[in-house]
């Protein structure tokens, strides 16, 4: 079991796009109401944020978050989450078959995320509504004239605009589970105008469309050539949604990154035959704005039924999943795919950030801890700068039942001035591989692993109570050409 990984710091694919580690909060389950936002718990600040929530956000490292939704923003009203917090009205979200109080809104949330470190990426409503109301919202956000809504931001005490660069044209329109969903002319239709109208209202925002839910929708392929048509060249780039789970073969899952890296080639082909089509000037870049491990198929086929059919309640407890040491590696190699795509992945958003499928958990009145998943994110947000490297890996393959043969060490790597940071996972769940290292002048003198904890298995989680999946150094002989990699893990190894 051995490896060769080939590294020439001249092949630079593109350079490392920061918002790549970006996150997602959305009004959804407990991710806003008890996890980030929580008046009365021993840590809250003035505001009602939960500061241990926060220390941890900062720790993992996100630069953009998107917000605030998802599924919620297409019946959302950004109206009622602005202005005196008593008079906000409570409404039905029926994306989520909960409550909304709409005591964190635009001006609370902006407030966080710039505490916390992250740049605020805004989703619009293009579910219920359409281009007047997306503009009005920008205009509130952004615009700074003596204009009634600007004075209604001013009144409720923002006098500087927001400055929100990054806008999201509606969430998942292709699916029929989303409200509002529509077909790819419709979508691509109303996106266009609502595209020229915010242009008009603020030129410099960047534009994303909503682009597939799963690279399994009927209507993948189509959907993408259909909106670039009509939209392309109003947009900056386009989404992709990619979930991955362990249904009942770990080989299959461990494909996550292969499976990704596919989708993300895929929706490149078609974005480059529709810019040549259309004869754009510019690239549109892809949005990974969704991403992650998540058991939708448990979701689907225990959780869901009696959450749309239940009573109505405040933050319910939705979609909570407890990752294991198994679902690390893989979000550590789809971190690595992310950046391998650095030539047309601009942005992508882990979902989510806090709760809901997410690195970070937190109880009410109690707590809050690190799931293992937070730790290959955390590492690559915090080393992967300068530019993305191409690499030669040769490896021992891996047999998959579904997905064919894929590579059972999934690498990529970025370089500055500094050195080299390798992040590479190693998927063969029995068997540790020893990887030669051929860089010309480089030597590895760092490496940290995450994966299986001494005395657990590839299914140990993180709970409230321990936890036991944590990064640990890994022994490295001074000057080394060559390093071992446990099974089943993911890791960096910096050189210089
Ligand atoms: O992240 C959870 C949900 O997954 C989002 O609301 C939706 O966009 C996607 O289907």
């Amino acid at each position: 079991h051995t490896a060769v990984v080939r590294i020439r710091p001249d092949r630079v694919t593109a350079p490392v796009s920061r918002r790549v580690f970006g996150t997602f909060v959305e009004h959804m389950g407990r991710s806003v109401y008890t996890g980030i936002h929580e008046p009365g718990h021993p840590t809250a600040d003035a505001a009602g944020f939960r500061q241990d929530v926060a220390e941890l956000v900062r720790e993992l490292g996100a630069t953009c978050v998107r917000y605030p939704g998802g599924n919620f923003v297409s019946g959302y009203r950004w109206e009622d989450g602005v202005g005196p917090r008593d008079e906000r009205p409570v409404r039905l979200d029926a994306a989520w078959r909960s409550l909304e109080t709409n005591a964190v809104g635009l001006h609370e949330f902006a407030a966080w995320a710039s505490e916390v470190g992250l740049e605020l990426m805004m989703a619009v409503n293009l579910g219920t509504r359409g281009a007047a109301e997306a503009a009005e919202l920008l205009e509130y956000a952004n615009v700074d004239a003596p204009t009634a809504r600007a004075q209604q931001r001013r009144d409720n005490g923002a006098d500087e605009p927001f400055g929100i660069t990054t806008w999201c044209l509606g969430n998942e329109m292709d699916g029929d589970w989303q409200i509002g969903h529509k077909t790819a002319d419709e979508y691509g239709r109303l996106a266009a105008e609502t595209a020229r109208l915010m242009r008009f209202v603020d030129p410099s925002v960047e534009l994303v469309l909503a682009g597939s839910s799963s690279a399994e929708m009927p209507t993948f392929g189509e959907w993408e050539r259909t909106v670039l048509r009509h939209v392309g060249d109003l947009a900056d780039h386009i989404s992709l949604h990619a979930y991955y789970e362990e249904v009942d073969d770990v080989s299959d899952f461990l494909a996550s990154s292969a499976r990704l890296d596919r989708f993300i080639g895929d929706v490149a082909t078609i974005v480059a035959e529709v810019e040549r089509e259309q004869g754009l000037t510019k690239h549109i870049g892809i949005s990974v704005d969704e991403w992650n491990v998540w058991r939708t198929t448990q979701f689907n086929q225990v959780d869901k039924e009696p959450l749309l059919t239940g009573p109505w309640r405040f933050h319910p407890r939705i979609i909570e999943d407890e990752y294991t040491a198994t679902d690390a590696v893989v979000v550590g190699s789809l971190v690595n795919a992310l950046l391998r795509h650095a030539d047309r992945v601009k942005i992508a958003n882990q979902a989510q950030l806090v709760n809901v499928i997410a690195p970070i958990r937190s109880e009410e009145g109690g707590p809050a801890w690190k799931q293992s998943i937070f730790h290959p994110f955390a590492i690559a947000a915090a080393h992967a700068h300068g530019d993305v490297i191409a690499l030669d890996v040769d490896a021992p393959v891996l047999a998959t039942r579904s997905h064919g043969e894929v590579p059972s060490l999934d690498a990529a790597a970025t370089r500055t001035d500094d050195g080299v940071e390798l992040f590479l996972a190693n998927l063969q769940a029995e068997h540790d591989v020893d990887v030669t290292l051929d860089v010309d002048g480089y030597v590895a003198f760092a490496a940290t692993t995450v994966g299986v904890p001494d005395g657990g298995d590839r299914l140990t989680t993180n709970t409230e109570a321990s936890q036991p999946v944590q990064p640990r150094a890994l022994a490295i002989v001074e000057g080394a050409s060559s390093i071992t990699l446990p099974a089943l893990s993911w890791n960096h190894v910096r050189l210089r």
